[in-house]
């Protein structure tokens, strides 16, 4: 495997999402926990950072472990820190190094620049440069302004890039990387979805045994794929366990339920829609919306999974994202995202917990998804959050916004899917509006209630920009449902973007 020590900078998951994709495994480390070398690592990156190697607080670590023994990769801040370490100078960059630039002349004979082409694009974003190499490194590429674009250090394998080769604006960023991982670490590539899936039910064979586990299925792509490899490995000893909160889309409940058990899944639908909606009387702030779905969740799933003798494990659809410690740059003293779990089921179960999932991105959870021949349906649902349609209708909840709710949502999500335009679509719903507004319907006057329609695109959720939907599309669909929502006047459509705003409304 090929380990990643992370720096602080925004880019290193997109590093380690990058060395999947070329089918090596990789894990990523806070610097200040940098694992011993084992022979099982086969190569080292350096991230970037935040920070600048000429602050006195910038994060150190101590490198004799893996100089001259494994091959190093330094990017950005990791390229920096290898040069000033030993001798070189690294000063703030006199014009801006920020965007595109050509890689204008290279080493062509380097490994590590193997089927680059000439005047290559690629990222810069750093504000400091390094203006003298130590005694013993090479430049082996250079762009326009940085004459150290990368670096070798001589006789040993040893590198630094000034740039990004994990955004896709460095257009042959990924052909560096794979240079890298084959040429200097002889990775294998070997590291497929299947092997993955091979590996991992061998591995809960041996972690379970004849151990009975209880997992919450939400219909979404995490909790389904680690429900089916736990499912390959233990069979019926695999309890799951479906709630209906009242909150879900129309039909929902029923539908995935029918495909969950199509998929041979030992799978009990639990209707507890009352329940929720009793807790949720009355409340309008959407923190307090989300604590009482979460704790009515816990009671309904603890009472469920109490109701399984003998029990052992909590099954987890958690995913890397969840578990990677957001690095803080001064190191491990300060603020550390803490671990995700379904609001503290754990603790209060306790139960022993397993996490299928959690050395994998959401790309490779779908890959993973597929090679489990997992239904294309499920597989494919945008994102649904938790708490459902209760923190889409703004304001507080009852049975029947939920119903108004439902039929909108189901109009817009199946024309978008009639209409080929769902797959485009990252996330997409409608939004209840606490607001009446006047209409006019055959002669009679109408002072109804006003739906929102939102559809983003986005790659992970962080940032998302508004769908520039067909004005046919959006002229049908408000037509549609103002014809046949009772109770909906007015359509009207979100067209703000991630950040400054956010996806959901609440
Ligand atoms: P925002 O609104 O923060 O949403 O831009 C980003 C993504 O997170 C989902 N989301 C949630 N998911 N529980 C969840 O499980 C929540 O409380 C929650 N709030 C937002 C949202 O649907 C989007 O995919």
């Amino acid at each position: 495997q090929i380990i990643i020590l992370d720096f602080g900078s925004q880019y290193t998951q997109l590093i380690a999402r990058r060395v999947r994709e070329l089918n090596v495994y990789c894990e990523i480390f806070p610097f200040y926990d940098a694992p011993d070398l084992t022979p099982d690592i086969k190569g080292v990156i350096l991230s970037g950072s935040p920070c600048s190697v000429r602050d006195e607080e910038c994060p150190q670590i101590d490198l004799s472990k893996y100089r001259g023994k494994v091959p190093l990769l330094g990017v950005c801040y990791g390229a920096q820190y290898l040069a000033q370490k030993n001798g070189g100078e690294v000063a703030p960059s006199e014009i801006r190094e920020y965007g595109r630039a050509k890689l204008s002349s290279f080493n062509e004979q380097h490994p590590l620049m193997k089927g680059i082409s000439h005047n290559s694009h690629v990222w810069m974003s750093h504000g400091d440069t390094i203006k003298k190499l130590p005694e013993n490194f090479e430049v082996i590429a250079s762009t326009p302004s940085v004459e150290v674009a990368a670096f070798t250090v001589t006789d040993e394998y040893t590198y630094g890039i000034q740039f990004h080769p994990e955004v896709t604006h460095s257009t042959e960023g990924k052909q560096l990387l794979k240079n890298f991982l084959v040429e200097i670490c002889n990775c294998a590539q070997d590291w497929t979805p299947s092997v993955f899936v091979d590996a991992s039910i061998a591995e809960l064979k041996e972690q379970l045994g004849n151990d009975k586990v209880v997992l919450g299925l939400s219909g979404g792509v995490d909790s389904s794929v680690a429900a089916m490899l736990i499912h390959h490995a233990i069979g019926k000893n695999l309890y799951c366990i479906f709630v209906d909160n009242g909150l879900l889309r129309k039909n929902e409940f029923e539908e995935v339920l029918a495909s969950y058990k199509h998929m041979g899944l030992n799978v009990k639908g639990v209707d507890a829609k009352n329940q929720f909606y009793t807790a949720l009387k009355g409340i309008s702030d959407p923190e307090a919306k989300r604590k009482a779905i979460g704790k009515t969740f816990i009671e309904v799933f603890d009472q469920e999974a109490k109701a399984i003798k003998d029990v052992k494990w909590l099954a987890q659809g958690t995913i890397y994202p969840d578990i990677i410690e957001s690095v803080s740059v001064k190191g491990p003293s300060a603020t550390i995202k803490s671990h995700h779990n379904v609001g503290g089921l754990p603790e209060k179960m306790n139960l022993k917990v397993v996490e299928p999932l959690k050395t994998l991105f959401k790309d490779g959870v779908r890959l993973v998804g597929k090679a489990l021949e997992i239904d294309q349906k499920i597989l494919g649902r945008h994102p649904f959050p938790g708490p459902g349609l209760a923190i889409r209708i703004l304001g507080d909840i009852t049975p029947e916004k939920v119903a108004i709710l439902q039929e909108v949502d189901s109009i817009f999500i199946n024309m978008l899917k009639e209409r080929g335009l769902y797959d485009d679509v990252w996330q997409a719903g409608a939004i209840l509006l606490p607001i009446q507004s006047v209409g006019v319907m055959g002669d009679e006057r109408t002072y109804e209630r006003v739906v929102a329609l939102r559809a983003v695109g986005s790659v992970d959720g962080m940032t998302a920009d508004w769908m520039h939907l067909p004005y046919d599309f959006l002229s049908d669909v408000s037509n549609d449902i103002i014809n046949k929502v009772k109770g909906v006047n007015r359509v009207v459509y979100d067209i703000s973007s991630k950040p400054p705003a956010t996806i959901e409304w609440e």
